[in-house]
Parts: C-alpha cells; structure tokens; sequence
C-alpha cells in the first residue's frame, strides 16, 4: 500500500483526504492519504523520518510551508524561488520538494476563463500574504508585464518588489480601486470575504468589463467579491478550483496517474464545504 498524508497544525479543516481519498478511488490504487497532526516543533524529525516511516511523500500545510523548504534535499526552479514548499516526495530515499500553489491558480484560472492570456496583460493582486507570494510568482511566470500588489501592509508588498523585481508595483492598500480600469485580472488573495472574516469593501465600478476576477479564498464558494463582480459580467473564478487543481501533482508525484480535476470531484469538495451546494 502507497501511503501519504498532510501535515500542519492544526489540521483537522483539510480537505485534502477527501479530495485525494476520491483519486485514489476512481484510479483502484492501493492507497491512503491521511492527516498528520505535527507541531512546528515536531516538524523536522517528522520529516526525517516520512520514508522510514512508510510515506511516499505529503502535503504541507500552514504553518510549515517556509520550514519545510529548509528540510528537503532539493526543490524545482520555481519552488526554489519561492522558498516554500506545500508537496514532498521520496525519491531514493532522500526528500523533494515542490510548491504547487502556483500551478493550481494557473490551471483553475485556465479552466474557469479558457483562452484567457496573461502574456503582457496588467494584474491587481489583492494582499501579501504566504499564498499571495505563489500566485504572483505564477503570474509573472505568465508573462505578466506588471503585477500591481495592493496590501494593507505596504511593507510586504515592497518585498514582494525585492524578490520578484520591477514588474511588481507595491500600492497602497486604500488606492486598489484605482487601479482597476486597465486591469485583465483582479485576484484576492487576502482572508478577507472568508468565513468569520469582515468582507471586502472594493469598489468596482472602474474595473474593465472583461476582467477575469479570482478570489482564491474557497469558504464561502463564492465571495461576496465574486458575486459583486459576476453582477457586473466579469468573469470569475472561485478559490476552490485552485485547491484542487493545486493537488493534482503530488497525487501523481506519490501514487503515479495523473488524476482529472472532474465536475464529480468539485461536487464532492464544494458539497463538503456548503452542503446547500448544487452544481
Ligand atoms: N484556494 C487555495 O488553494 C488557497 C491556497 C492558499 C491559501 N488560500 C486562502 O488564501 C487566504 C490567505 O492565505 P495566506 O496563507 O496567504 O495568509 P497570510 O499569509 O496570513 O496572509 C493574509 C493576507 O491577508 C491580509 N489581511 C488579513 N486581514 C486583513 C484585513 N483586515 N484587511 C486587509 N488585509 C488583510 C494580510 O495583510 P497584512 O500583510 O497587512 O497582514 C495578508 O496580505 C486564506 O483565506 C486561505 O484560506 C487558498
């Protein structure tokens, strides 16, 4: 039997069993896909000891993700960039590791807003957040050629400028709205709009009738930043199609197919999240 798991602390709101539970299904493999509950504190021996203990890799989860990029062998270009790692994976007994975070933003973006390029086109990311660092890096990898950064705390977007270079422009958090009439895509990435969070007071009434507006928080489905927008005609896409594309590499990396992000596989995952959920 191929095992995984993810880990972080805590861990009991992953979803990730559920969605990896139903690949492993669909594809007959013999296989399991747990939650690990592991303190910061736990993580470095937990890690030395995955292989010994019987996984093929996991999932890393807040707050381990910077942590455990110290903890593996070697990392891809683009996980090296990011400093990050949310995917591991055995390989001769020594541990890889990958961000997949990107590629999931990339591929949900893709699927909800087909033939929609990034190649020279303008981006508003909202918040600099740990998982606003992999979807800039993404955009960029797009061709973007700017990506304006608005958070409320200025300093991090500033940083993001550091790491990435001038295709980056930090903006003051009060100024978003400003910036929206000459945009392709505006994304959320801050907590705002989820569950128990206050909501986003963005106004959008500049914003380009054909911009594609992504919210990567995934509780609720659909944010109130995502019905405003599709009120208006912009095409949206919601957070949850990033979660699960972002899990398709590490269940090939452990298990070997390469899994479909079906319409089954969304039913299932938004059904968990809002029961109410009709497809
Ligand atoms: N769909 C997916 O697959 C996926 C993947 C990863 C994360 N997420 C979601 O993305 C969200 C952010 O995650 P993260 O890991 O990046 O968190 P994080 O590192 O804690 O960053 C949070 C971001 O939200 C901003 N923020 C928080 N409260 C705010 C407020 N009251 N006003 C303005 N800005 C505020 C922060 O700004 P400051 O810098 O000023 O504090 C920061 O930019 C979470 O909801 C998470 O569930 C989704």
């Amino acid at each position: 039997m191929i095992r995984a798991c993810v880990i972080g602390w805590p861990i009991s709101h992953s979803r990730s069993p559920l969605i990896h539970g139903y690949w492993l299904e669909r594809y007959r493999i013999d296989g399991s896909y747990t939650r690990q509950p592991v303190e910061p504190s736990s993580l470095e021996t937990f890690l030395a000891v995955l292989s010994e203990a019987g996984y093929a890799g996991c999932n890393v989860t807040i707050p381990h993700k910077e942590k455990a990029f110290d903890l593996v062998t070697a990392a891809d270009e683009t996980t090296e960039r990011l400093r990050a790692v949310n995917t591991v994976f055995v390989r001769d007994g020594k541990r890889y590791g990958s961000n997949t975070d990107g590629e999931g933003f990339i591929n949900s973006l893709q699927q909800s807003a087909p033939g929609h390029s990034l190649k020279n086109s303008r981006a508003v990311v909202l918040g600099a957040g740990g998982a606003a660092v992999a979807v800039v890096n993404a955009i960029l990898e797009q061709g973007a050629s700017e990506v304006v950064v608005a958070n409320r705390t200025m300093e991090k977007a500033e940083l993001l400028k550091q790491r990435f270079g001038s295709r980056v422009v930090p903006l003051d958090w009060s100024k978003a709205a400003d910036q929206l009439s000459e945009c392709s895509l505006l994304v959320n990435t801050t907590s705002l709009g989820m569950k128990g969070q206050p909501e986003i007071t963005l106004d959008l009434s500049r914003l380009d009738p054909v911009a594609v507006v992504s919210d990567i928080v995934y509780v609720p489905l659909r944010t109130k930043l995502l019905v405003d927008a599709a009120e208006r005609g912009n095409t949206v896409v919601e957070g949850l199609g990033m979660l699960l594309h972002q899990a398709v590499r590490g269940f090939s990396l452990w298990f070997g197919p390469t899994p479909q992000v079906t319409p089954e596989l969304h039913t299932l995952i938004a059904r968990d999240i809002d029961p109410d959920y009709s497809s």
